[in-house]
């Protein structure tokens, strides 16, 4: 690792203000889904067995400008102090006299939540003033916030001109561990499979990864401009008319060999699974029908292909998984991954739908690592350069 880490700094005794990313759904005022509570508890509880005076700062949604009931963490500090068994004091505000007074009032080992660090617009302007208010609520800075890491926000990059080291935490270490090497060394062979509706939102992903896989397997309605790309008919199919050139030339350029796409789909007359859908060739979608789903024979050549894998790297469903009856490629991927895993291969979810789609698969434990970023994962896949990970304190040393 580049940056330094926790094995780097001591915390006994010290306020650690630590960027977590507790954006969670919430439902009826309590936590609905705590997956990213439970991801940063290794953090947090390596914080407090060292003796740490831990301050935790995150976003929840995206209020407009001022503080809004519905977005308050409150719920989260209920639901970290149930999973923890230990009390979470929390601050009505993320800077200020109240908060500065919380955070000297910790005990080595006691925990306190700031409220939505977005209740403040100057935090997503990563104004300056802002920046140093919350530096002064620590003595260290922890960013253990993947899911925010492409977000050059105050709390996620300000703070670190203010307050050093900036170091980072086990879920990021984790997350840029399996995600980094998947990108730069990984077990061949290495294949992606990509979904979800849109070459455009995809395209650079499709373009940093299709040089470095061994094969790049495409579902999802992006493969109707792919198969219209290749002058096939796809029906009521979405297809992305503007991005027809640019498929045409993923599909002649040097790599070419390694984009697979789908030789069935299932084809429905709507989006709503009133019609159970027809499984037809995927470049022979009938004039009346969209593609919703790949066909079995795709769901078995790419289980098969997914069987031989080192590395497998899932991002985007293979069809609208939200409705059961278009959902059978999206869990068929899902259990090809677990597969794959139980036979030694390293299997990455990259967050955002396929995270949602491997969990309502129940299969979210028998893969490797579901990433915890949907934005975040999708821009590192991209090649970028996440600004919370640059601003993280360089290693010294060499290491
Ligand atoms: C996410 O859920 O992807 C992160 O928490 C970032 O949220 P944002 O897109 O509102 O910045």
């Amino acid at each position: 690792m580049r940056f330094q880490t926790l094995e780097d700094v001591v915390v006994q005794g010290k306020r650690v203000f630590v960027r977590v990313d507790f954006n969670v759904p919430l439902a009826g005022g309590k936590v609905a889904d705590d997956t990213r509570i439970v991801a940063a508890l290794p953090t947090i509880k390596a914080l407090r067995a060292k003796g740490a005076r831990v301050i935790l700062a995150s976003h929840l949604g995206r209020p407009k400008g001022g503080p809004e009931a519905k977005y308050s963490l409150r719920p989260v500090a209920d639901r970290l102090a149930e999973l923890l068994g230990a009390p979470v004091r929390f601050s009505a505000d993320c800077i200020g006299d109240e908060a500065i007074a919380a955070s000297r009032a910790l005990a080595d080992g006691d925990l306190l939540l700031l409220e939505n660090v977005r209740f403040h617009p100057e935090e997503e302007k990563n104004d300056a003033e802002f920046s140093r208010a919350l530096a002064a609520l620590g003595d260290l800075y922890v960013n253990d916030a993947f899911g925010s890491a492409h977000r050059a926000h105050a709390s996620t990059e300000g703070i670190t001109r203010y307050l050093s080291p900036a170091v980072a935490g086990l879920l990021m270490e984790k997350e840029l561990e399996y995600l980094g090497r998947a990108l730069s060394a990984p077990g061949r062979p290495f294949v992606a499979v990509l979904g979800g509706s849109k070459i455009s939102g995809k395209i650079d992903v499709i373009q940093n990864l299709l040089p470095r896989v061994d094969a790049l397997l495409i579902g999802g309605a992006m493969m109707f401009t792919f198969l219209r790309a290749q002058g096939k008919a796809t029906g009521r199919s979405l297809v992305e008319e503007d991005r027809l050139d640019l498929a045409r030339t993923l599909l002649s350029g040097s790599d070419a060999a390694k984009l697979i796409l789908p030789t069935d789909t299932l084809a429905a007359l709507d989006l709503e699974g009133n019609d159970t859908g027809l499984v037809v060739p995927a470049g022979e979608v009938p004039e009346d029908r969209m593609g919703v789903d790949i066909g079995p024979a795709t769901m078995a050549r790419y289980s098969e292909i997914l069987r031989g894998a080192r590395t497998v790297l899932w991002n985007g469903p293979m069809g609208i998984f939200e409705v059961p009856a278009y959902a059978h490629g999206t869990m068929a991927l899902a259990r090809a991954l677990a597969d794959a895993t139980k036979v030694g291969a390293t299997t990455i979810i990259g967050g955002g739908d396929s995270a949602a789609a491997i969990a309502a698969a129940g299969l979210e434990h028998e893969v490797s690592h579901v990433s915890t970023g949907g934005g975040a994962s999708l821009e590192f896949l991209e090649g970028k350069v996440l600004p919370g990970v640059a601003a993280l304190s360089p290693r010294t040393g060499g290491a």
